[in-house]
């Protein structure tokens, strides 16, 4: 069988039509979506079926034909193992039980114990395995420590993350030994997660933005560097994508500095600019704006054409800059495909 294009991108091959998938591309823009949540019952609910969480993440495989399926679950299913509560507040976001001193730290519960919850996980996974097409890659996906923090402090989402600032600088020892129980239960996560059938993993730092200078190597770099060497001293082979996501300059080297096999892009830096300075060390993905996807149109056929020259000198993995939006419409998400794919013999 030929090799899935995703896994030949990663392997740093340079490719005529780029593989091709979406953040968020399992969610509320599609009708089978919310069916099938609705008969879950809520988020939470079908993150932790291993059918209908199998269901979704094969919908849009079918509706579109993407080059690879994100399994579906959610970044704060760790810290839900780890011990804390964790719900979801509809309109609003995620709310959990806050983590404010070294107290909240050491009253975790130890790595070993998060597989009790997120084993169900690990079953969609299986699904996903055995049911995807062969030519469909699945990717494995865990919160970086920072951002999964960021959480677990604040007990919620928040602008500039300033909670998790004031405890890194107000109480480093507990900030430190917080991230560090993140990172050691990240690791156990994703290594279940290749075990069971992931055959690339991704790391979503979606607030490394706000980690400026020291921070930004200590806590965004540092944590991805030990949990890549760790999946790949344990899996050898197996692809990782890296998404500090508004790292901007940070983005040069950390690849390199990370073990990365491919650094995902949000869409604040321009294509030619990432040609340059990222993609010259290996694989990139990204960068087209969400909002394209509720706008369409011409724009949209020009951004995805723009980036796929922009990027089409080395190895390259299309998708959003982010998460794509509950009011976008479906037909572009096929506009962008077909755009993408004009030239394919
Ligand atoms: O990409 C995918 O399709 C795979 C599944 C996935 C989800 N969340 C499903 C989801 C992935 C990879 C995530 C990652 C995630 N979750 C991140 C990092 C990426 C990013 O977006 O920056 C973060 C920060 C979270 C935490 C989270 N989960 C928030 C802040 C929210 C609420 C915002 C929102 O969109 O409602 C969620 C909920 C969530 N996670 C939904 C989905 C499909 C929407 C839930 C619903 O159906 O109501």
């Amino acid at each position: 069988m030929a090799e899935k294009l995703l896994m030949r991108a990663l392997r740093g091959e340079t490719l005529d039509v780029p593989p091709a998938w979406m953040m968020r591309q399992a969610g509320r823009y599609l009708p089978e979506y919310k069916a099938t949540r609705a008969q879950a019952g809520d988020f939470l609910s079908l993150c932790y079926n291993p059918d209908l969480a199998a269901e979704v993440t094969l919908q849009p495989i079918r509706r579109f034909g993407f080059d690879a399926a994100i399994l579906f679950a959610d970044i704060l299913l760790v810290p839900q193992a780890l011990g804390a509560d964790l719900w979801f507040v509809t309109g609003e976001g995620p709310r959990l039980s806050t983590i404010t001193d070294r107290v909240g730290v050491d009253a975790l519960k130890p790595v070993d114990a998060i597989h009790d919850t997120l084993n169900p996980i690990y079953e969609t996974v299986k699904i996903l395995s055995r049911e995807l097409p062969d030519d469909v890659a699945l990717i494995g996906f865990a919160g970086a420590p920072w951002t999964v923090a960021t959480y677990m402090i604040a007990g919620r989402g928040t602008p500039d993350q300033g909670p998790a600032h004031a405890l890194k600088d107000g109480d480093r020892a507990s900030f430190e030994a917080l991230l560090d129980r993140i990172t050691e239960a990240t690791i156990e996560y994703l290594s279940a997660q290749i075990d069971a059938g992931a055959e690339v993993v991704k790391l979503f730092d979606s607030w490394a933005g706000s980690l400026k200078g020291d921070d930004f190597d200590a806590y965004a770099v540092a944590p991805a560097k030990r949990i890549i060497g760790a999946l790949k001293e344990r899996h050898p082979g197996i692809p990782v994508i890296a998404f500090p996501r508004e790292a901007g300059q940070g983005y040069v080297g950390f690849a390199g500095r990370t073990g990365a096999d491919c650094v995902a892009l949000d869409n604040s830096v321009t294509p030619e600019w990432a040609a340059e300075h990222v993609q010259k060390d290996g694989c990139v993905q990204g960068n087209l704006a969400p909002g394209h996807m509720v706008t369409g149109g011409q724009a949209l056929v020009d951004a995805v054409r723009h980036i796929r020259d922009a990027f089409s000198g080395g190895p390259h993995i299309f998708n959003l800059g982010h998460g794509i939006t509950p009011d976008a419409d479906p037909d572009n998400v096929a506009l962008m495909l077909e755009t993408l794919r004009e030239h394919r013999g």
